[in-house]
This record gives structure tokens, sequence and C-alpha cells, in this order.
């Protein structure tokens, strides 16, 4: 299944691309992470946990848009097409019994959130599963406090299923409960 790239104009008037990545991009991919994981309270990876390149590029190598891969990065146009400021995935279960439900996880850098782009990647990846043959329910996990996530979240139709106690870990100390969320897609 091709997954078409789209051009998306942010509040602030920024144009931006939206498009699949391919191995070409890894490192591109991986300054992203580098730069931003760490100013990220509410993602899980911190920067050092990150795979190394060679990982990242055979990972990029074996998405499989058929399956119901979608990785999908967020090109700033103003700053040249190779500079990555976001990105999308949707990853379907491995196993047969799994494969009608991909997980969702979402990123933008900070000085591009807020203006409407979280919103329009997410309803790009939603309508791209609404065609895929075999997806039928997008679930996906966010921090309690996490309010900007969970607000977009719950305004593009996910709801609430579960929350598990303290799952995660702050470097401060501190804990986060998991906030569990899905949506049909059909
Ligand atoms: C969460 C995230 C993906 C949202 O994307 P975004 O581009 O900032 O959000 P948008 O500007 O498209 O806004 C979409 C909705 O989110 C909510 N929202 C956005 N910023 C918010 C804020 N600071 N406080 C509360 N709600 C907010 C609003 O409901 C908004 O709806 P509106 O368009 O009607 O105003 C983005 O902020 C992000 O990448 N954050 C860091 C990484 C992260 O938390 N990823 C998700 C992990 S589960």
């Amino acid at each position: 299944m091709l997954v078409p790239p789209i051009e998306l104009e942010a509040r602030d008037g920024r144009r931006m691309r939206l498009r699949a990545l391919t191995p070409s991009d890894a490192a591109a991919w991986r300054a992203h992470a580098v730069e931003w994981l760490g100013h990220m309270p509410y993602i899980i990876m911190a920067p050092d946990e990150l795979p190394d390149l060679a990982a990242q590029k055979r990972m990029l190598e074996q998405l499989d848009p058929a399956r119901g891969d979608l990785l999908c990065g967020l090109f700033d146009l103003s700053a040249g097409a190779e500079q990555i400021v976001g990105d999308i995935w949707l990853t379907p279960g491995a196993r047969r019994k799994t494969r009608h439900v991909a997980t969702l996880a979402m990123s933008l850098r900070p000085d591009v959130q807020g203006v409407g782009l979280g919103r329009a990647m997410l309803e790009h990846a939603i309508a791209w599963a609404q065609q895929h043959p075999e997806i039928e329910r997008i679930h996906l996990s966010a921090m309690r406090d996490n309010h900007a996530a969970l607000a977009l979240y719950r305004s593009t139709g996910f709801t609430e299923e579960a929350h598990r106690a303290q799952a995660y870990r702050q470097p401060d100390g501190s804990y986060q409960d998991e906030v569990l969320m899905s949506r049909e897609v059909r």
C-alpha cells in the first residue's frame, strides 16, 4: 500500500511535508531523535537508549506498508527538505492474531508543537489506516500528565480504556500513570 506524501501548513504559516521515511533518511531521523527526545518528558525513550544508526537503517529497510507499517517524517520545507521536525508511526501486531491492531506513536519538535501539525499528522495516519485492508483498531498509550496528547487523542475519536499505575518513572523520581486508549478505524 502506497503512503502518499502530503503538504501541511501550520497555523503560523510554516509549510511542511509529511512523507514515508526510507532507509536514506536514517541519519536525519536519528538526528531529530538525538536532539529532541531529551526535551520531551512524555516520551519514553531517552536519546542514549536509541538504537545505533545501522540498526535504525535496518528498521527502515524492514518497514512493509503492505503489512500495515507506517512511519512518516515531517519535513520543515522552510528549513531545507532534509530536516525532520516530527514523526508518526503505526505498527501492526507481529502475529496473525494481533495484526488487525496497529499501535500509534508520534512526536513533534517543541518549536513546531501547538500549531495544528499533530492533529493533521494524526488525521492522515487514521485515514491511511482506514484504507488498509487489515487494520481494524489503533491502540496507543500516553502519560497521565500529557494533557496536550490526551486532548488531541480524545478529539480524534480515541477513548480511554484503562490506566496502569506508576508505569513510568521520571528522572526526578516522580511517577506517571499510563493511559491506554484505542479507536476503531472502520
Ligand atoms: C502531543 C503532540 C503530538 C500534539 O501535537 P501538536 O501539534 O502540538 O498539537 P496540535 O497543535 O495539532 O493541537 C491538537 C490538539 O491538541 C491539544 N493541545 C495541543 N497543545 C496543547 C496544550 N499545550 N495544552 C493542552 N492541549 C493542547 C488541543 O486539544 C489541540 O486541539 P485544537 O487544535 O482544537 O486546539 C505534540 O505536542 C508532541 O509531539 N508532544 C511531545 C511528544 C509527545 O508527547 N508525543 C505523544 C506521546 S503519547
